[in-house]
This record gives structure tokens, C-alpha cells and sequence, in this order.
């Protein structure tokens, strides 16, 4: 049987059959004034939302649709790397979970055999210097078929049943997905970021390969060489190194 070990992140559950998206649906809380660890889940989204205005596919009782608000003591410029935080968490639940060994593609894309397993939405509202909340928004493609997804996706996303072999407990992998959220945030609280971002480099497929960005009006070709302290990456070029703070970065393939 299931039981929840955190102290903070998912005491508070809202638990929804169907929802847009539990993003918003956490923003709305997190606005009225809901406590630090809150989260939402869903068994079904019906506008699940990716990032870069891209919708993200949320089958009925398939994957782990949810999201956790946060109220971090971090400037806002600190929100990038909540994001590779919540990769770093993510990989250890499924790893540790499903045995299943994934590695993330900057910035939070969690990969398993060259596709998607689980994607990370962040959004945040600051005032002024200081971080309101934070929802960060966490979908793992859990129990779905190679030929449930969209023909669209067959060749860009994966499952962990796909991936392990075997159907998995979506419950085991929330409830580990929060303990490593839980651990991993108080590290970060405790130490500050270096330990997330090493860690998000160890598991990265995106350090050392040729990638093509495209991002903020930008369009250019590199090689991946490292992320520095704000969590951007960072491309050398022909011209020069290239910082990239948000867009979207494929790897070539080897
Ligand atoms: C991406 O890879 O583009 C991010 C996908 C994020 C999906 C999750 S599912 C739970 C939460 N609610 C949403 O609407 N999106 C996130």
C-alpha cells in the first residue's frame, strides 16, 4: 500500500476527474491563498497545456497529470532553475519508481529512448523582487500504448509502461515524483542551486551534442557545452557562445 512520507508538497491534494488543465486550476488556488505544496491532479485534462503555447496530450487515468505550488524565497530570476529542480526530482521518482532510466533534454524535458516521458510546465507571478508562487506543472505519460497516442506524437512520445515493459502504479509514481520533489527543494533551500544544477548535468542529454535552437526571434546551431548559474544554456557557436534562456532545442541526432 501507498503512503504519502513528505512533510510539505502534497498534503494539501485537490483531486479532479476532469479538468482544462491542472495548472490553472492550481494558479487559481495558489492566487487565493492556498498553502506552499499544494497540489492538483487530474485524471484527465482537457486542454492540457505544454510549453511554447503547445497542448499536451492527457488521456483519461494514463499518465500523472499534476501540478504543486511552491512559495520559494528565490528572486524571480531564480524560476529557470526551479524548472531543472523539478527535472532533477522527476528523473530520481522514475527511476527509483519504474526502474525505467530517462535522462532530460534541456531544460526539463524528461527522455526516454529519444522521446518525450514527461514534460514540465513552470508558471510563475512575482511582484516586485520577490517570487508570489510558483505552479509547477508536471505531466508523466504513464500507462498509454504506443498506439494511443496521436499519429502526430507516435514518433516524439513515450510511455513508462512502454519503456518498463509493464503496466506501473500511477499512485507509486506520484507519491515517489513528491518525495523527490520534497527532498530535492529542501536541498535547494538548504544549499542553494549548485547541487540541482550538477545533478541536472550528470543526467543531461543535451550537454556535448550538436543542437539547433529556436528561440526569442533566434535561430542558430551549436554545440551544447554547459548551463551556467541561471540555468541557461549555453551553445558554442561558429561566432562565438550563445546563451539560451527559453526556446526550443533539439538534439541532432549522433
Ligand atoms: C511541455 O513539455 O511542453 C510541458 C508539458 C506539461 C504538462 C503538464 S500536465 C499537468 C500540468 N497541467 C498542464 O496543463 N500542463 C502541465
Amino acid at each position: 500500500e501507498a503512503r504519502l512520507t513528505t512533510r510539505r508538497l502534497g498534503r494539501a491534494v485537490a483531486y479532479f476527474r476532469r479538468l482544462e488543465s491542472t495548472n490553472n486550476e492550481a494558479k487559481a488556488l495558489a492566487a487565493a491563498g492556498c498553502p506552499e505544496g499544494q497540489i492538483v491532479v487530474a485524471e484527465e485534462q482537457s486542454v492540457g497545456r505544454g510549453r511554447l503555447a503547445r497542448g499536451w496530450f492527457s488521456p483519461f487515468a494514463r499518465g500523472v497529470w499534476f501540478s504543486i505550488v511552491l512559495r520559494p524565497p528565490f528572486n524571480p530570476q531564480d524560476a529557470p532553475k526551479c524548472t531543472l529542480l523539478a527535472a532533477v526530482a522527476v528523473c530520481r521518482a522514475i527511476r527509483r519508481a519504474a526502474g525505467v532510466d530517462c535522462g532530460i533534454k534541456w531544460p526539463n524535458d524528461i527522455l526516454f529512448d529519444g522521446k518525450k516521458l514527461v514534460g514540465i510546465l513552470t508558471e510563475m507571478s512575482a511582484e516586485m523582487d520577490a517570487i508570489n508562487h510558483i505552479v509547477i506543472g508536471i505531466g508523466i505519460n504513464v500507462n498509454i500504448g504506443a498506439d494511443d497516442f496521436p499519429p502526430e506524437l507516435r514518433s516524439l512520445a513515450t510511455s513508462l509502461s512502454i519503456a518498463a515493459g509493464r503496466p506501473l502504479s500511477r499512485l507509486d509514481i506520484l507519491l515517489a515524483a513528491l518525495e523527490e520533489l520534497e527532498q530535492v527543494y529542501g536541498q535547494t533551500l538548504d544549499q542553494g542551486f549548485a547541487p540541482v544544477l550538477d545533478e541536472w548535468r550528470r543526467g543531461s542529454l543535451t550537454l556535448g551534442r550538436a543542437v539547433d535552437v529556436i528561440g526569442s526571434g533566434r535561430r542558430f546551431s551549436g554545440v551544447a557545452v554547459d548551463i551556467d548559474a541561471d540555468g541557461a544554456l549555453l551553445v558554442r557557436t561558429d561566432t562565438g557562445t550563445e546563451r539560451v534562456l527559453a526556446g526550443d532545442v533539439s538534439i541532432r541526432p549522433a
